[in-house]
């Protein structure tokens, strides 16, 4: 009968006593313990290497801490970490935006990254709803890297297969509460992956000083304001135009006088020359002697067109002495960098009642703006309202800035299409100048998402302090 039963893992305890009944138990075979440990210790190396190929910086300064402690105890611990925050605060001092960027910056990026998204990841992400169920488990997207400025946090994630960025947009508001953020933006980065870009605090909330007037500037990145990550918002004049659309009170003139102002030490040294046409008599006038001084101003439409028709002759007499010679403009005394400045163009163009004149403006914008990219023209417009019919050649200005404008549609109009999903609200920029006037969304070259920005303000008094400083190399002239 007991031959009958067999089995696997079983085995009888032996018993000498014949009359005994079976104990049935699973057979144990002792590993030698040197076997475990060998193991264990296999395990605990690999474990080590890796904690080393992981986190070599830190692997480095404790080896040394070790080898400094064992080889002069406790002293040489001491004068180790003397010596390491004399080397940080020198560095800090002599090179503070080295020191930013590779200490510091990296540091609160990770502190940040750990205390308020790892800490919060799982269950934001759940609740949010960006985290799908397969085969009976919750999948997360992965957490990345943290970048974090004083005012944004940029935030990499790795999506879960099948997931796309706009699903993520769709619960962009949850994701923003559940961080404790006023906002949060999806990004696109590489194909599975996304930035959340959480901005924390409004860098843009107070007004923005006029900026200080740059000792050299590039007309290839004039600073004329803030933008949301804290940096200085550049514009880009040289080889382009620029369309500034913004309903009244939008800010338009403080955005045309932080180019003025970016742009004033190539003024006075001859290198710039700036046509201003101020057909509402408003904006421009003000500092009309700087003008005066450094190019040309108009404000009575038939002078407007005037000027710009003598514009258009110039610039094709430059067109006509670089044909065949050169291709590009490099600003000189004799030849110098033209700004065209256009304040409300739709005066000059949609509302303007004398159909001749209007032909006539239209027609020299159309011309500068074809031709005058290569030979050292630009224009720059300010105008309310958008719409095509307002402005026909909207489309040969390549650069625009959207500041507030009354209706959503708008933004594409300026911005391009997708600018408004993308975040570019302009309607809901608020009308209170304190808080909303010179903010504007803008395209920066080689990304598709707008930036929010604003442009600093240029108060009369900056603007007077201008105007003296241009009757002041007369002065300097006369003898003492
Ligand atoms: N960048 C700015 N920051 C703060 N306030 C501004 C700024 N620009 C303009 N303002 C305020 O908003 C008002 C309207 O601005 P303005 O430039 O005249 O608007 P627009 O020309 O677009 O109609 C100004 O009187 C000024 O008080
Ligand atoms: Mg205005």
């Amino acid at each position: 009968m007991r031959k009958v039963i067999t089995g696997e893992q079983v085995a009888q305890i032996y018993n000498r006593d014949p009359f005994a009944l079976p104990i049935w138990r699973a057979p144990i075979y002792e590993t030698p313990a040197a076997i475990i440990a060998l193991v264990q210790l296999v395990r605990l190396l690999a474990w080590l290497a890796r904690l080393i190929a992981r986190h070599p910086v830190a692997a480095t300064v404790l080896a040394v801490l070790v080898l400094a402690w064992l080889n002069v105890g406790w002293l040489g611990l001491v004068l180790l970490a003397a010596w390491a925050v004399v080397v940080l605060a020198a560095w800090r001092f002599f090179w503070p935006s080295s020191f930013t960027r590779w200490i510091t910056g990296p540091a609160w990026g990770r502190w940040r990254g750990w205390w308020c998204y790892r800490r919060r990841w799982a269950g934001v992400m759940a609740i949010s709803g960006v985290a799908p169920w397969h085969q009976g488990r919750v999948v997360l997207p992965m957490l990345g890297k943290v970048t974090a400025t004083k005012y944004t946090d940029r935030v990499a994630v790795r999506l879960v297969s099948g997931q796309s960025p706009a699903d993520l947009a769709k619960c962009a508001e949850n994701l923003a509460h559940g961080f404790g953020a006023l906002l949060c933006r999806v990004r696109t980065a590489r194909s599975g992956r996304v930035v959340l870009e959480f901005v924390r605090r409004d860098a843009l909330a107070a007004i923005v000083p006029a900026l200080p007037i740059p000792a050299h500037p590039d007309l290839r990145a004039l600073p004329v304001g803030k933008r949301e990550d804290g940096l200085a918002w550049l514009v880009r004049l040289h080889g382009t135009h620029l369309l500034i659309a913004g309903a009244t009170g939008a800010g338009k003139a403080s955005l045309l006088w932080s180019l003025i102002r970016a742009m004033f030490p190539l003024m006075r040294s001859g290198l710039v020359r700036v046509l201003a046409a101020d057909p509402k008599l408003m904006e421009l006038a003000f500092g009309r002697i700087i003008f005066d001084t450094y190019g040309q101003y108009a404000a009575d439409p038939e002078e407007i067109a005037v000027m710009l028709e003598s514009a258009v002759a110039d610039m094709q007499g430059r067109a006509a002495r670089f044909a065949g010679k050169r291709r590009d403009h490099t600003p000189a005394v004799s030849e110098p960098f033209v700004v065209v400045l256009v304040d409300e163009v739709a005066f000059l163009t949609a509302y303007q009642r004398d159909r001749k004149l209007r032909e006539r403006i239209m027609a020299a914008l159309a011309t500068l703006t074809t031709q005058g990219r290569a030979v050292g023209y630009s224009v720059v417009a300010a105008l309310q309202d958008p719409r095509k019919d307002v402005l026909t050649i909207r489309n040969l200005f390549p650069d625009r800035i959207a500041m507030r404008l009354d209706e959503p549609e708008q933004t594409d109009m300026v911005l391009g299409d997708g600018a408004r999903d993308r975040g570019a609200a302009c309607e809901l920029i608020a009308t209170d100048p304190a808080i909303g006037a010179g903010v504007a969304f803008v395209r920066l070259e080689a990304d598709p998402d707008p930036v929010r920005v604003r442009a600093g303000w240029v108060s009369d008094a900056d603007i007077w302090d201008m105007t003296v400083q241009v009757a002041r190399p007369a002065l300097e002239e006369v003898p003492v």
